[in-house]
């Protein structure tokens, strides 16, 4: 409906891509793992894990909503063959919706990174006066390989964080696109008109905000959880 209602008449049409739950998970997951990197430089350890603690609340999340989420977040939409990720990259595709082939993985790669960091963090030990919730159940031998993964993996995340933002400030000076806008308001707009069983699913703010809701008290159930065990 909200759709029909923006299409611009001149065979471009302005589309809802990015649903407000996945909007909101992006902006949030930005801030918690810049939280978690700035707070550990500032040895504020207590606030390091509840920012770590939300991350990984959020990358869960998420692994739901890419299964039952709106149209455009959903992974079946965005992880293709190999064969559509070497035409993207021969330039052969016209412009689609949602992520870019070769994007797609580079989002895998990105939740599965902050995944593993925020996991192997509840099992990290500073040896100097903080640990994880689950530092004080495994054997020495788990809680040394987690202290040493969490420690390692945090260069390879922020390299990949780094192509992310290069990626986005290529799109904007090379192909003249501007990826942020919608991953602000939701809308991209298609230099041409939607094809067949192109256009979005239905995107009732109801349903959305229904949606919305659910996910964020599972996500405080998870965080007073993780909160608990941490004392
Ligand atoms: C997005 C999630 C997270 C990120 C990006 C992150 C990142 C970092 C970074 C950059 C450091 C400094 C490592 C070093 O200098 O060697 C660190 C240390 C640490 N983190 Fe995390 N962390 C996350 C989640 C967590 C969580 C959930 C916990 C536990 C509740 C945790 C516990 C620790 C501990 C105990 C240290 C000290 C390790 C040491 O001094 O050797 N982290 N983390
Ligand atoms: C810690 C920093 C960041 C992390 C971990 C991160 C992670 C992600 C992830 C996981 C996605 C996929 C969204 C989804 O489908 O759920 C994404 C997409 C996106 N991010 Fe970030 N992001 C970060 C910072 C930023 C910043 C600072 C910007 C803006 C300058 C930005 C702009 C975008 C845009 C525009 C997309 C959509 C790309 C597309 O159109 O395919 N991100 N990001």
């Amino acid at each position: 409906m909200r759709e029909a209602q923006n299409a611009v008449p001149s065979g471009a049409s302005h589309v809802r891509v990015w649903d407000l739950p996945t909007r909101v998970f992006h902006w949030t997951l930005a801030t918690s793992v810049l939280g978690s990197y700035l707070s550990s430089e500032w040895g504020e350890m207590e606030w390091h894990a509840r920012f770590g603690y939300f991350a990984l609340s959020l990358i869960l999340f998420r692994l739901g909503w890419g299964l039952w989420g709106g149209r455009y977040a959903r992974f079946s939409s965005f992880l293709r063959a190999p064969r559509a990720v070497l035409a993207y990259v021969k330039g052969t595709q016209s412009q689609r919706l949602g992520h870019n082939p070769l994007g797609g993985y580079s989002v895998v790669a990105l939740l599965v990174l902050v995944l593993v960091q925020a996991l192997t963090g509840l099992a990290t030990d500073d040896n100097i006066s903080f640990r994880g919730p689950l530092v004080a159940h495994l054997s020495e031998g788990w809680v040394s390989v987690a202290s040493s993964i969490h420690s390692n993996l945090q260069g390879v995340l922020y390299a990949m964080i780094g192509l992310h933002l290069a990626a986005i400030a290529f799109y904007f000076v090379k192909k003249k696109r501007n990826l942020v806008g919608p991953m602000i308001s939701g809308d991209a707009m298609m230099e041409r008109p939607l094809e067949d069983g192109e256009a979005p699913s239905r995107d009732d703010v109801w349903l959305r905000l229904g949606a919305l809701a659910t996910w964020l008290a599972a996500l405080s159930l998870i965080l007073t959880a993780l909160t608990y065990l941490s004392r």
